[in-house]
């Protein structure tokens, strides 16, 4: 039985890791600080991981083999001043933090989840783990921490715990940014920006799940493996999530710029390291 610390687990993703965790006999350990209640089945540790003092967060982590961190706080108004404020420091504090006591209390192996969306721009190449982050300033804000976060991570090498960081494409599935475009196709108010072709990379939130599991499981260190499902172009992708839910075709408009860069990311060395294919899809439920 491998003892496993989950920091985050009350959100999205816990909900589908958890019981996964369990069902292949792992024991579970959620560290969160909010009300959400954690997945049945799982301990819990009503804790933020930015403020909960040394000596406690090294009582919860004795005996854990695998530390995997999936904190994160999104605003509900990203727009807002200051919004990103506290995930900036879940990155660039907390990661750093976990690391420190990771190494101080003798964990096996730290899983670190990052995102996909740092990459630049790639067009209609594939985007793998090669790939240097984005340096474009405009994006600074969100790429910056994530770069402070993976390496906090890799210098956990030597002395601390081995590591993976899974670099996740955006969510599918209930609970994820599908349920606002769900919403916005029936309104008649979600067009498809410029020609559509724009490269979007999502994984279903189960199967990256899947993956996080795999990633407990075989423990590849010193790797960081993209996670996503087979890249669609926008405009099909947004076409088809609209016949799902029954909204009239979405329109065209050529004036707009899509939302993110045109990312094509492969998972290539994660099939091969992890065995990981996604399974659910980024249709899963929608038809
Ligand atoms: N959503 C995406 O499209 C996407 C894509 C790729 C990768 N990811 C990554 O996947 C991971 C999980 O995302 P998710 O969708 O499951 O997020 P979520 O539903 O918002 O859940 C976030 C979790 O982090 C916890 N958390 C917030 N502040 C914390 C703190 N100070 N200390 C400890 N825990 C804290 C939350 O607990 P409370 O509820 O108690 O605050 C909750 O358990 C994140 O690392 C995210 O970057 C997400």
């Amino acid at each position: 039985m491998t003892k496993v610390v989950l920091v985050g687990g009350t959100g999205v993703l816990g909900h589908a890791l958890v019981p996964r965790l369990l069902d292949r006999g792992h024991a579970v350990t959620v560290l969160a600080p909010g009300p959400r209640p954690a997945p049945a089945g799982a301990d819990r540790v009503d804790a933020s991981l930015l403020d909960i003092p040394g000596d406690e967060l090294a009582g919860v982590l004795a005996g854990c083999d695998v530390l995997v961190n999936v904190a994160t706080a999104v605003p509900a108004d990203p727009a807002a001043a200051g919004a990103w404020e506290l995930n900036t420091r879940l990155r660039e504090e907390g990661t750093p933090r976990l690391v420190d006591a990771a190494r101080a209390s003798g964990v096996g192996h730290l899983v670190q989840m990052s995102i996909t969306m740092v990459y630049p721009d790639g067009g209609d190449r594939l985007l793998d783990e090669s790939t240097p982050l984005d340096t474009d300033p405009a994006r600074a804000a969100l790429v910056e921490p994530v770069r402070v976060m993976e390496q906090a991570v890799r210098r956990a090498s030597g002395d601390g715990p081995s590591w993976t960081v899974l670099r996740g494409a955006r969510f599918a599935g209930p609970g994820t940014v599908q349920d606002l475009q769900r919403r916005r196709l029936l309104g008649g108010t979600l067009p498809i920006a410029g020609d559509g072709s724009s490269w979007l990379s999502m994984v279903h939130v189960r199967d990256f799940a899947a993956a996080v599991a795999a990633t407990v499981e075989i423990r590849p260190p010193g790797m960081v493996l993209n996670i996503a499902d087979e890249p669609v172009r926008e405009g099909e992708y947004t076409e088809r999530l609209a016949r799902a839910v029954g909204a009239p075709p979405p329109p065209y408009d050529r004036s707009l710029v899509p939302e993110l860069p045109s990312q094509r990311v492969s998972s290539a060395a994660a099939h091969r390291l992890l065995g990981w294919k996604p399974v659910t899809g980024i249709w899963g439920g929608v038809g």
